[in-house]
């Protein structure tokens, strides 16, 4: 079960450690401000704002989507390191080793986009990379290469977590809690963390795998043109780690809130069988739903078109559902203490939920054939990630923060910073969703004209998010450097 102590002994770190975490978190928000900036520069350029050539558009969005996905690729990682290492035996070099490896990846892919002007998207969908006509098929290989670096690092990190998982727990199904499915006592000390780590490590490795077979595939079409591969294949490979990789941010994200949540509330949150359930339908389900990307694909086996619709209804919900009863009913009658991590909590729940709707309702065929090459998809993965996930990793950063000087951080300032950060999301996001609406299309660097108003609202409110963004960038990165207080060892009151 997850502690009460606000600033329990066993989360402390090390020296090195703590080098290791603040390099994590210094370089993601240093790299969520920028990469948000390139895309306040997309939404200008679409509402004619500011003018960007398409083949700059086109390298802006690839490096926008590669390098947000990425990065928060990167940031719930070390969430996951964070609280997972309480429970089992996680090495340091693994750790470290996933987070050079995601370096030199994203210089291979700013090499790639800004030196050999790659603009194939993040998604890379076969033949675009290896036939760009401002892009040579080497800078393209060097784009697959990039990909493949963060991979092997992330595998690395989940193969050592698998291990520890393995070494305490015996095997995934007990790690899962499995054996309380259908009835028996449940240990209420059951690590939460430990359900929601393995359940990542399983369909996200199978997801990186998947990816680093398309990727070598493209690596040998690139340099022996005359292999060609199987488009709808490719698509499949492409969208199962893509779409894995993303929905995996969010069940490392969340580990967040399992373990803060109750030391904000002062109430415990333990394992139920309903939360051993959802995660162990979710593990399925996670791994099978990313046909509804491929909805719209005629080619594609009509009884796979089924599996996506039915599982993206009901693939969300199980984890989703448990997660927002749960912390609801952990809130409820609480006395919470709000302050900047409880907050944050708040808003990511709320993101979270909010985000599923456009979701499911873009899962279903008959919307998703009219909507899915609208902005209403940018605008609902935008809604869970901005206001859903990142959120989950700020109110890490902020509890860590907190953790130097022994109190939850909440000034003024920050007291500003969150209602700005919300609003600009709300403005920005909506924007997207009504721009789906008028059925404004997506990934185009030109707009008509009529399309501007959307582009325009979006754009104001992504300067908003900015500010408040760039002001949590420099307290966390402030607050993160600062050495730990003498009194670390201390317990801040509850
Ligand atoms: C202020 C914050 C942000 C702004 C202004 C912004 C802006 C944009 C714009 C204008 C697009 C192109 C939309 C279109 O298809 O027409 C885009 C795409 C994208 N954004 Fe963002 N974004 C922001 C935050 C984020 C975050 C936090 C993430 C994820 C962690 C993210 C991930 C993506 C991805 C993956 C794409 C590519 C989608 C594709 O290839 O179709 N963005 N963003």
């Amino acid at each position: 079960m997850a502690t009460l102590t606000m600033y329990p002994d066993d989360e402390r770190l090390s020296r090195g450690e703590r080098s290791v975490f603040n390099l994590y978190l210094v370089s993601a928000v240093a790299l969520f401000v920028l990469m948000m900036l390139l895309g306040l520069a997309m939404r200008m350029s679409q509402g004619n704002w500011l003018a960007l050539a398409p083949d700059l558009f086109y390298r802006v969005l690839s490096m926008h989507g590669a390098g947000m996905v990425g990065t928060m690729g990167l940031v719930t990682t070390a969430v996951m390191w964070f609280f997972l290492r309480k429970y089992v035996t996680l090495h340091l070099w693994a750790f470290l080793a996933n987070y050079v490896l995601f370096l030199l990846g994203a210089l291979c892919i700013i090499g790639s986009i800004f030196i050999g002007n790659y603009a194939g998207l993040w998604t890379f969908l076969y033949p675009l990379p290896s036939q760009g006509m401002v892009w040579s098929p080497q800078s393209a290989a060097v784009f697959m290469v990039g990909y493949l670096l963060i991979g092997v690092g992330m595998l690395l990190f989940y193969l050592d977590a698998a291990a520890g998982i393995i070494r305490v727990f015996g095997n995934f199904a007990r790690a899962l809690g499995l054996q309380w499915l259908f009835g028996g006592q449940i240990d209420p000390s059951h690590p939460k963390a430990v359900v929601a780590g393995t359940m990542v490590i399983i369909a996200n490795s199978l997801g990186i795998l998947a990816g680093a077979v398309v990727l070598v595939l493209y690596l040998i079409n690139i340099y022996d043109p005359q292999m060609v591969l199987n488009a709808l294949l490719t698509k499949n490979l492409t969208y199962w780690f893509g779409h894995m990789y993303i929905n995996a941010t969010i069940y490392m994200g969340v580990i967040a809130v399992y373990e803060l949540l109750p030391r904000y509330t002062g109430k415990p949150y333990s394992v139920s069988r309903p939360f051993l359930w959802s995660w162990a339908a979710s593990t399925v389900f996670v791994i099978i739903v990313f046909p509804h990307h491929l909805l719209m694909d005629y080619a594609e086996p009509r009884w796979m078109a089924v599996t996506g619709q039915i599982i993206s209804h009901g693939a969300l919900f199980p984890v989703f559902l448990v997660t927002a009863y749960g912390a609801l009913a952990n809130v409820y009658h609480s006395g919470m203490r709000w302050t900047m991590p409880s907050r944050l909590m708040m808003l990511s729940l709320f993101g979270w939920a909010a985000g599923i709707v456009p979701a499911v309702i873009d899962g279903t065929i008959s919307v998703n054939r009219v909507m899915h090459n609208t902005q209403w998809v940018p605008g609902h993965f935008h809604f869970y990630l901005l206001l859903g996930v990142l959120p989950m990793a700020l109110a890490l950063m902020y509890h860590v923060v907190g953790s130097r000087r022994q109190a939850p951080p909440d000034s003024g300032a920050d007291r500003i910073g969150l209602p700005l950060y919300l609003v600009g999301g709300l403005v920005f996001v909506m924007a997207f969703l009504d721009a789906g609406r008028l059925s404004v299309a997506r990934r185009m660097a030109t707009h008509l004209p009529e399309w501007w108003p959307t582009d325009q609202a979006g754009a104001i409110g992504a300067a908003l998010v900015i500010l408040a963004m760039s002001y949590f960038a420099v307290r966390i990165g402030a607050g993160l450097l600062k050495a730990p207080a003498d009194g670390d060892r201390a317990h801040a009151a509850g």
